[in-house]
């Protein structure tokens, strides 16, 4: 299954890659995270990106593009992965078409979380993700049983640098400006779902799976 989350920052795409991935076995690609892995390593993609990605702005195509097509060359993509974060311009999207066209492949469907301004800036303000082992929190949706401490590894809980009050501005306007238009762009295709993004979590997988729902693991 060739899958996209799609949304707005905060409309809980990594949120629910992670059940999708349990549920359908296939890997989530996202972006950001290997951005962010990037960044912490100090490699010099890293250090070109943190400055745009603090900002709240898109980091380029053709680096973006370098980094995917190279990930989804590795095996485990061969049976499918979900899209987190990408793509988010015009540009991303037609060369993915074109590497999926390549591999004889094509998207099955592009998920597109629905969530409004006022949540995602609740929902952005309060994330918190664990130093050590990374695992996510809300400050009150999602708290840890001993305030800025991780649950699982008992490590500090920290805020992204781009979930400052700033920085999410500025997402959002880049979302609706350069990465919004692709919904048109996969409606036309026929693969867009549009989904209501709010609520629980569970209630959201399960108008997730009522799409995904019938369909085979591998796409013809
Ligand atoms: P990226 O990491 O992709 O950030 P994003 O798209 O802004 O998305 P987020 O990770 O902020 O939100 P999400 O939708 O995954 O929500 P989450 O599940 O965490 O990109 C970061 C940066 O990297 C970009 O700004 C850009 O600079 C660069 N970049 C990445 N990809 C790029 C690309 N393709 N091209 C160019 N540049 C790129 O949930 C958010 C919070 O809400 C959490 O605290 C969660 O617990 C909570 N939550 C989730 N679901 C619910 C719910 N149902 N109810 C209540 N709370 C909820």
């Amino acid at each position: 299954m060739y899958l996209i989350l799609f949304g707005p920052p905060g409309a809980g795409k990594g949120t629910q890659a992670e059940f999708i991935v349990q549920r359908f076995g296939i890997p989530q690609i996202s972006t950001g995270d290997i951005l962010r892995a990037a960044v912490k390593a100090q490699t010099s993609l890293g250090l070109k990106a943190k400055s745009i990605m603090d900002a709240g702005g898109l980091v380029s195509d053709d680096v973006v593009l370098g980094i995917v097509s190279e990930r989804l060359s590795m095996p485990d993509c061969e049976r499918g992965f979900v899209l987190d974060g990408f793509p988010r311009t015009i540009p991303q999207a037609d060369e993915l078409k074109s590497i999926l066209s390549n591999m004889n492949r094509s998207i099955d469907f592009v998920i597109s979380l629905e969530v409004n301004n006022i949540e995602l800036v609740q929902r952005l303000s309060g994330r918190r993700a664990c130093s050590a082992c990374g695992k996510g929190y809300h400050v009150v949706n999602a708290p840890p049983r001993l305030d800025g401490v991780c649950d699982i590894c008992g490590s500090a809980l920290l805020q992204r640098d781009d979930d400052r009050e700033e920085s999410v501005t500025n997402r959002l306007a880049v979302y609706d400006q350069q990465t919004a238009p692709l919904k048109a762009y996969y409606l036309s295709s026929g693969v867009l779902r549009s989904v209501d993004g709010t609520g629980s979590v569970s209630q959201i997988q399960e108008r997730i799976c009522s799409i995904l729902e019938g369909q085979s693991v591998d796409n013809p």
